[in-house]
């Protein structure tokens, strides 16, 4: 399937990911619940990125990754911490930016059409409570751009969102 509906062409990536972190506040201004605004996030990414064909979110339930609302075909349920792209995020606390997920050791495949993936820990008063992933069907398709775009749009998702009851 292609994927034809994004409404921002990122030929300037710094400005685009500035118009759609104010998009994303605006769509979050005055709800806080968790799984509305991870789905309404997730729908704004998918539909905003060009060569995206996974976005969503995984929160930490029990100690262990558990998908949440997210877009795309559908995604392994459970993935224990320290496991995959996303459980190796949580591990390191960090983003992590895979070019290649086969070159990746215990990449797990949701979809066998992603060939790279960028994983945002996100974290609340120093604690991590889950995780926001993307994938994409282009090898390389995510820069240092993007990461720092996606952090902040992370950010924004985060600052918007009641926690309590995760992690
Ligand atoms: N590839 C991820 C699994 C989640 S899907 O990409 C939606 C991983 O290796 O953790």
């Amino acid at each position: 399937m292609s994927h034809t509906s994004q409404r921002y062409e990122f030929q300037n990536k710094v400005g685009d990911y500035a118009l759609l972190a104010a998009e994303l506040a605006g769509l979050l201004t005055g709800e806080s619940d968790l799984i509305a605004n991870a789905a309404n996030t997730s729908a704004l990414l998918y539909s905003a990125l060009p060569e995206v064909n996974w976005a969503g979110f995984y929160f930490l339930r029990d100690g262990e990754l558990v998908v949440g609302p997210f877009q795309g075909k559908p995604a392994c349920v459970r993935i224990p911490v320290g496991k995959g792209v996303c459980g190796t995020a949580v591990q390191r606390r960090e983003t992590l930016v895979v070019a290649d997920v086969h070159e990746f050791p215990g990449h797990i495949a949701c979809d066998a059409a992603s060939r790279s993936e960028i994983v945002i820990p996100l974290v609340t008063k120093q604690r991590v409570f889950g995780v926001l992933d993307l994938d994409s069907p282009r090898p390389g398709r995510f820069d240092k751009d993007d990461q720092r775009g996606l952090e902040r749009l992370a950010e924004i998702f985060v600052a918007n969102t009641r926690i309590e009851g995760v992690a």
